[in-house]
């Protein structure tokens, strides 16, 4: 991998660990060059590998995609299913590549609505790259937030306290996730659209909201320093106060 623009430097607690990304638009990209929304979603996985590539020689440790949320089963059946063909082409393909890259590749969301056979991908590219460390590359399929967060707390203990931490750990379980990612610190959605779709709630606390008009297929390398540019210019504070105001 040639060098990175964004390399960890002393000043890396200024730079986003964990970036999340609603990819929204293959279909109006699609739709505006006379194309079936099938071919904007291939065209979006073109940029799936180009932005993970991208992020692999950045200092981000972690990129989890919003691939399919669980309200996406309401679309007509030809575009769901090849979306699931898509995923599971996608993680047989890209699998060599995340070794060979030491990226690690997990999936996250419910795994009982889908597919044996995209079962067998996701575990498939779970176990070749499960000890990859460069980046983790987390793809939500079938994910919503609001069922992973009604999931974790009935399967929480009755009758003790429950923190936090504790809570977070119910979420990863109910998700197939190790719970390693933590908070997000960039989200960032293309397409013009400005809102958060049920991704990641919890873990968006206090994530920092980049809104790109690009639509994903054509969201390049460039769009996302600008996001981490934009993000390394926000004050994070957390509910406190900023240095400069502590006096
Ligand atoms: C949202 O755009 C996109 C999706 C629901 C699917 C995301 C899938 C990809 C980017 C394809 C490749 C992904 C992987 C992981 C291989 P939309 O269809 O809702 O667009 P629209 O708002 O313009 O209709």
């Amino acid at each position: 991998m040639s060098p990175t623009s964004f390399q960890v430097s002393a000043d890396n607690r200024r730079y986003p660990g964990h970036v999340a990304i609603i990819m929204d638009g293959n279909g109006r990209w699609a739709n505006q060059r006379g194309k079936p929304r099938t071919a904007g979603h291939l065209a979006g996985a073109k940029t799936v590998r180009e932005i993970v590539e991208h992020a692999r020689r950045s200092s981000v440790r972690c990129l989890t995609l919003y691939a399919f949320s669980s309200d996406n089963w309401s679309r007509p059946k030809d575009e769901v299913d090849a979306l699931m063909r898509l995923f599971r082409r996608h993680l047989a393909a890209e699998t060599p590549k995340c070794v060979e890259n030491d990226i690690r590749m997990s999936v996250v969301g419910r795994r009982d609505r889908i597919s044996p056979e995209l079962c067998h991908a996701i575990r498939a590219a779970e176990e070749a790259t499960i000890d990859c460390e460069s980046l983790h590359l987390r793809l939500a399929v079938d994910y919503s937030a609001r069922d992973t967060m009604v999931r974790a707390a009935a399967a929480a203990p009755v009758g003790s306290p429950l923190s936090r931490d504790a809570f977070a750990e119910l979420l990863a379980e109910v998700n197939h996730d190790d719970g390693s990612a933590g908070d997000v610190d960039l989200l960032i959605r293309t397409g013009g659209e400005q809102r958060l779709s049920d991704f990641l709630l919890w873990e968006c606390a206090y994530a920092e909201l980049v809104f790109s008009r690009r639509m994903w297929p054509e969201f390049g390398t460039a769009d996302f320093d600008a996001a981490v540019e934009d993000f390394r210019a926000r004050d994070r504070r957390f509910g406190g106060l900023s240095k400069a105001r502590m006096g």
